[in-house]
């Protein structure tokens, strides 16, 4: 039976144990996208603190699709050097690092805490002359917001991103399908308002990722992929959105990408976030969501929010509920804890 400190295998990567960072963006005052002394230094920082994979923070695929403009780019060749940098740094750690990448999408404005993080920005942030790209904020998701043309040109800016992710040496690429960015924004039915084929039914409103997982996979070859899946717009506790994403259409979705060879499936939650604050005293809140998916499907499955204690992150595995589990908060409020994680339980 493993536990948290077993290894596994993903696709064709081993992992020492079974701890992973998630994402989880640094502070980084520069504006140019590229990876900075800021970066590096903080994923060197947090690579030695014994987790077996580091994702990413997300990194976007253009510079209109960023939420800030102090965020990180694979939108253009010129920035694959110095992510290669930060995957030696990561490295020479031995632990492995995949890529998050994503697309802020259309809602920017409506998801309630980048209403608050974007309050003092001023509008001109986001305008990137350098590449000719100013973001659009729109308000919901229908055929004038994005014609199939743009649709396409995203679709294909993902791929574009991984490949140049697998560049630079990343060991996995993680496609960022949750916490109401694009990907999020077609799946939930809460702000697809099409009524073309990339709107309507779970078939059509999983389509983008679909085509995205295509483009992907066809630019970088036999690199692991992992998406980070809203598994229903509401955590397992509430029902904070009626209309949203619901869990039996994630299940179902899951199976729909993992026909397009997915490697890992990163649990998380939709349009409630990755922090809802309403399930801040339940240690864990998207396990449940794990534990069901794990009885439809047969790849690895990493879940994520509120693991606090390393007995529980250590239950959720040998009970078979999740393959890995994503310590964010608590590893950056102790940088002990996966190695008081071994003390306890391997004594
Ligand atoms: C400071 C901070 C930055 C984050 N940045 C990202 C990000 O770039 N991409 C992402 O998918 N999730 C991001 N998250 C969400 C985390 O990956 C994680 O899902 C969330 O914090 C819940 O897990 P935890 O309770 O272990 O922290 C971030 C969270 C925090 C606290």
């Amino acid at each position: 039976m493993p536990n948290l400190f077993s290894s596994i295998k993903i696709k064709n990567i081993n992992l020492s144990n079974r701890v992973v960072m998630p994402p989880l963006a640094v502070r980084n005052p520069e504006k140019s996208g590229f990876i900075n002394e800021t970066v590096i230094d903080y994923y060197s920082k947090m690579s030695k603190l014994g987790m077996s994979l580091v994702i990413t923070e997300n990194v976007f695929v253009s510079p209109e699709s960023r939420v800030m403009p102090n965020q990180l780019l694979l939108s253009h060749d010129k920035f694959v050097e110095g992510h290669k940098k930060l995957v030696n740094f990561i490295h020479k750690n031995e632990v492995k690092v995949a890529v998050e990448v994503n697309h802020a999408g259309a809602n920017l404005f409506n998801i309630p805490e980048l209403k608050t993080m974007l309050a003092n920005k001023d509008e001109s942030d986001f305008v990137v002359e350098a590449e000719g790209d100013t973001r659009k904020p729109l308000n919901s998701i229908n055929e004038k917001d994005l014609s199939k043309d743009e649709i396409r040109r995203i679709v294909e800016s993902f791929g574009d991103a991984a490949r140049r992710g697998n560049d630079a040496g990343y060991d996995m690429i993680e496609i960022h399908a949750a916490h109401g960015f694009l990907i999020n924004q077609f799946l939930s039915p809460i702000s697809n308002k099409r009524n073309d084929e990339y709107g309507g039914n779970l078939t059509n409103r999983i389509r983008i990722l679909i085509e995205i997982l295509e483009d992907t996979k066809h630019k970088i070859g036999n690199l692991p992929i992992i998406v980070r899946f809203p598994i229903s717009d509401n955590p397992p506790q509430f029902n904070f959105y009626p209309e949203g994403f619901a869990f039996e259409e994630g299940l179902k979705g899951a199976k729909e990408i993992l026909l397009k060879g997915v490697d890992m499936i990163d649990i998380s939650g939709g349009y409630s976030g990755s922090r809802p604050k309403e399930l801040k005293e339940i240690e864990g809140y998207y396990v449940q969501y794990s534990e069901a998916l794990k009885e439809i499907i047969n790849v690895p499955i990493n879940v994520t929010g509120g693991i606090r204690t390393p007995e529980f992150a250590n239950y959720i595995i040998k009970s078979g509920k999740a393959d890995t589990v994503g310590i964010g908060r608590a590893l950056l409020a102790d940088k002990e804890w996966i190695s008081r994680a071994k003390r306890i339980l391997e004594g």
